[in-house]
């Protein structure tokens, strides 16, 4: 990496921003040749910081920084290396990028500490090819779900023989679980995502929550017919169905205060302009702070498609993809990533993430923390995502003075 890290990491961000299945723009999934290109990239840089590296299991990519004496106990920084379709290029590599450079610093001082630090590119948080969100940090937190192993993607290949093809065995996937004797907290620096700190004209804040979520795929079957002979009382139109549960989530998501709800993906059959749609598939994400109100829109909707599908004629059936609870970030993190905040003179700004992260997947491993960066006008899984050089900067700031800071006083921190 060149002398100034944010310059550096900018750089390689942009670097790997190049490794997508599409030239126009970054689609990067789990298990392709552009997960195998970038764990690849990554490699490079983490053994250029001296740090000894492996893909584990799961394909997540890890780098390890010995301290003082070897084997010592960790403390885990990291992000995911994965994209959603047409994403932005900061969302997940500059946490691992940030990682990396903190690691240099000490790496180019020759500073060995009384941790060792372990930097970790995860391979699969946003699940876009097999709605498996929070894959690569389930499968380290020992959390993986087998079930998820007959999964199809778009193209009808099974997660289990995309692993195989990737040279993963299946069976072995278990083995990336680590244990919190050998990792002792994570530590994610991540874009806002959201307009916070730049209304309040901050770089960096200090996250205290990550919100719950919950992903449906929604079914919705009519019946097809001729679009010119069908007359329209005898219609059972799928799509009409499923444009009323559309508008369904959004009002129930709108009446529930903390709650979001996003109908983000929707599929008609057979899609013909002459043909009245058959079958409907969406998918419905739901967000909020407390389970409890994401519990009670989830219930509202299922009683309102219910209603829908008896007043249509239509059947409409449920999977639930994913779920994930909201956790709260360890007190001890956030109160060392506020002290590193202030000590490098910025007010220290606490806040909740609307967005999950592989934190939320870690916390039942270990504690953790995560700092934001604030990101331009909150635009992200977009190519429109940006964040300066100078925030940059401050992050990889924030993250050394928090290694230093818990490396310092490791007994305070010691969480095992
Ligand atoms: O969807 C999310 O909140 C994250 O980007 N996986
Ligand atoms: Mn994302
Ligand atoms: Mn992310």
């Amino acid at each position: 990496m060149t002398p100034n890290p944010a310059d550096s990491i900018m750089e390689c961000i942009d670097q790997l921003a190049k490794i997508s299945e599409s030239p126009n723009w970054l689609t990067r999934k789990y298990l392709t040749e552009q997960h195998k290109l970038a764990n690849e990239q990554v490699k490079s840089w983490m053994q250029g910081a001296g740090m000894i590296v492996h893909q584990d299991a799961a394909g997540n990519i890890v780098g390890r920084y010995e301290g003082q004496t070897k084997q010592l106990p960790a403390l885990m920084i990291g992000s995911h290396l994965d994209s959603v379709v047409m994403a932005g290029k900061y969302d997940g590599p500059l946490g691992v990028l940030s990682g990396i450079a903190v690691v240099q610093a000490l790496y180019d001082q020759g500073v060995r500490l009384p941790i060792a630090i372990e930097v970790i590119g995860f391979a699969d948080e946003e699940g876009a090819r097999f709605q498996s969100t929070y894959l690569g940090s389930r499968a380290v937190a020992g959390n993986f779900d087998e079930t998820l192993l007959s999964t199809l993607d778009e193209s009808g290949i099974s997660l289990r023989d995309a692993l195989m093809s990737f040279g993963l065995p299946p069976n072995e996937i278990i083995n990336a679980a680590r244990s919190n004797r050998d990792i002792f907290a994570y530590i994610e620096l991540h874009i806002e995502q959201g307009p916070i700190l730049e209304k309040k004209n901050l770089p960096v804040g200090a996250v205290t929550a990550i919100s719950g979520a919950q992903r449906l795929k929604i079914s919705v079957n009519g019946q097809a017919g001729h679009a010119g002979t069908v007359p329209m009382k005898l219609r059972v139109d799928a799509l009409v169905a499923a444009s009323e549960c559309v508008i369904g989530v959004e009002k129930i998501a709108m009446e529930i205060s903390g709650v979001v709800g996003t109908v983000g993906q929707l599929i008609t059959s057979p899609g013909a302009p002459n043909v009245i749609p058959g079958n409907v598939e969406f998918t419905v994400d739901l967000r909020a702070e407390k389970d409890r109100d994401r519990d009670l829109a989830f219930l509202r909707i299922k009683e309102k498609f219910k209603f829908i599908a008896n007043k249509r004629g239509v059947e409409i059936t449920f999977t639930v993809t994913h779920v994930a609870k909201s956790i709260d970030c360890d007190p001890r993190l956030i109160e060392v990533i506020g002290s590193a905040i202030s000590e490098l003179g910025w007010s220290v700004e606490n806040l909740p993430s609307g967005a999950g992260h592989d934190a939320a997947a870690m916390a039942s491993l270990v504690p953790v923390g995560m700092v934001f960066l604030r990101c331009k006008d909150g635009i992200s899984h977009s190519p429109e995502e940006s964040i300066s050089n100078e925030d940059a900067s401050i992050g990889i700031e924030v993250l050394s003075e928090v290694v230093r800071k818990i490396a310092d006083d490791y007994s305070r921190y010691n969480f095992g």
